[in-house]
């Protein structure tokens, strides 16, 4: 995401070129500010408890070795959110991924984006 919010931002930049600085870093400031306003914990928290991840991944993200159910507290936004949508699209089937798949069908990026979010603030 933020990757690509910099792509963006660096062919704006080359668009701009010949238009005065204080704008070009007004343009910047904005991109930047939308990059961090990415995900919504709030609503990451609430889809977490909706969607029954808790059920194997614990309340705080702890994990349970019993149902193989990894540890996702503290893990990136960007790697949960990308996980997450690997085993929607079943792109990834190790392990017991397949008994996620059914949870996470109904989700859509941005909620993937809001629950990764809300995991990277779990210690
Ligand atoms: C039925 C139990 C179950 C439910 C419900 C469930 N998961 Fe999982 N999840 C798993 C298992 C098992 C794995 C490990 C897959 C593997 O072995 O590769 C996993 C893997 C993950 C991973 C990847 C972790 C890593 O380190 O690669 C993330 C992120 C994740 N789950 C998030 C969620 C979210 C968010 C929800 C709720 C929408 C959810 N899970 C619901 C069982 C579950």
């Amino acid at each position: 995401m933020l990757v690509s919010d910099l792509k963006i931002e660096v062919i704006v930049v080359n668009l701009l070129k010949g238009v005065p600085m204080k704008f070009m870093t007004l343009v910047s400031l904005a991109f930047i500010s939308f990059s961090t306003l990415a995900g919504d914990a709030a609503n990451g928290a609430k889809l977490y408890a909706a969607k029954g991840c808790v059920t194997c991944h614990g309340k705080n993200g702890e994990g349970n070795a019993a149902m193989k159910a990894p540890r996702i507290a503290g893990q990136f936004g960007w790697y949960v959110e990308a996980q997450i949508k690997f085993i929607k699209e079943g792109k990834r089937t190790t392990g017991a991924s397949a008994t996620m798949k059914p949870m996470v069908a109904s989700l859509s990026d941005k909620d993937m984006q809001d629950i990764g979010a809300h995991l990277e603030k779990l210690k």
